[in-house]
């Protein structure tokens, strides 16, 4: 129980099917090469230190107390109150460790490096779960599988935000590829793609309190809107999920054939349904647009989307074609953060401890 115990997880990117996949449709999603890592280890001092950093755009240090009957609260740092909220999901992760498996009882160091903005549709959160979760259950040596670490952070991540699909710690924990279709998680082996993910935004520590809480419920949020919309227009909505469900499974046979430019173009419609949604805003759709000016063989809104009035915070997915080097440069001067990323990566790694 006193040494090192270190754990990666993978980001993930939806590729086709966002939101149609709350009312059933088939969603496509896939783990990309950029990277959370946990590590944990002994502390002097009691509790639990928390301490996260290399968030891009983004960083947090802090220490969670235990109060009276069990609670732990964090205890800001400095005055980054506003951020508390993104250390939510490791304080949960501990509620539920020490409640299901009795672990605690010593001073333990949490520290969090991260490549993976924050409320971008990039699975930051469920990788925090699945991550703090298996280091953890790693140092008090919980014995266990991965369908155990995946399981767990699936609660602790519905726990913390009322509701959330299984697609991202399911991710975070396999990697590789997974296919979503009335709520079950298959996971499928394709051939790697080379993208670009362009990031608007993360919680920037100068947003008041409200502002960065409601980032931070930003997918319940836009799912909410869908569903108001949809009930004004059912049957069109109706027709843009079977259209939705039917991209998707091209867009398999697409990878596994290789058909970039049939590939390309699935992200192209796809996008056209999420504006027609509504979840589409004005940053991210320039974005896009600009992408597929410069000759882009798709682009495409990936995840939740976003609102102008979030400050269009958000990611857009980008198969580049021969222009990747001209589109990477127009994202940058967007003022958005750009990474070349591969699809498939691996998923939970134990770099440093017993493993499982
Ligand atoms: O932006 P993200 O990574 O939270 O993706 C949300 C995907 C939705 O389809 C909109 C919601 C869901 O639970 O599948």
């Amino acid at each position: 129980m006193v040494q090192k115990i270190r754990v990666s997880v993978p980001a993930k990117v939806i590729l086709f099917g966002e939101h149609f996949v709350v009312y059933g449709k088939r969603a496509l999603a896939t783990a990309i090469n950029q990277r959370l890592v946990v590590e944990v280890s002994s502390r002097e001092k009691g509790g639990y230190h928390v301490k996260i950093e290399n968030i891009p755009t983004f960083g947090l240090e802090m220490d969670l107390e235990h109060e009276k009957g069990g609670n732990i609260k964090a205890l800001p740092y400095k005055d980054y109150d506003t951020a508390t909220k993104a250390i939510a999901y490791v304080k949960e992760s501990i509620v539920y460790l020490e409640k299901r498996y009795g672990i605690g009882g010593e001073g333990v160091e949490i520290e969090i490096k991260s490549e993976i903005p924050l409320s971008a549709g990039l699975g930051s959160s469920a990788a925090t779960c699945v991550a703090t979760i298996a280091a953890l259950k790693d140092y008090f040596g919980v014995s266990g599988d991965l369908e155990g670490i995946r399981a767990d952070a699936h609660h602790v991540e519905k726990a913390v935000q009322g509701a959330a699909s299984p697609v991202d710690t399911a991710i975070s924990t396999y990697g590789g590829y997974v296919l979503v279709e009335k709520g079950e998680v298959k996971r499928l082996h394709l051939p790697e793609l080379n993208l670009i993910v362009g990031c608007i935004g993360s919680i920037p520590l100068s947003m008041d309190v409200k502002k960065a809480s409601e980032m931070g419920l930003k997918t319940k949020r836009m799912v909410e809107e869908v569903k108001v919309r949809k009930e004004s227009f059912v049957k069109v909505f109706n027709s843009f999920f079977d259209a939705s469900d039917e991209i998707t499974a091209q867009a398999i046979n697409a990878i596994e054939d290789g058909d970039f430019v049939k590939l390309g173009a699935l992200m192209n419609i796809n996008h056209g349904l999420l504006d027609a949604i509504g979840v589409v805003p004005r940053r991210l759709s320039e974005l896009v647009k600009r992408s597929q000016e410069l000759g882009a063989l798709g682009a495409k809104v990936t995840g939740a989307g976003g609102l102008d009035e979030m400050g269009s915070v958000g990611s857009v997915l980008v198969l580049p074609g021969e222009s990747g080097d001209r589109i990477k440069a127009a994202i940058e001067m967007a003022g958005a953060l750009v990474m070349d990323v591969k699809t498939g990566d691996a998923g939970l790694k134990i770099e440093a401890g017993s493993g499982f």
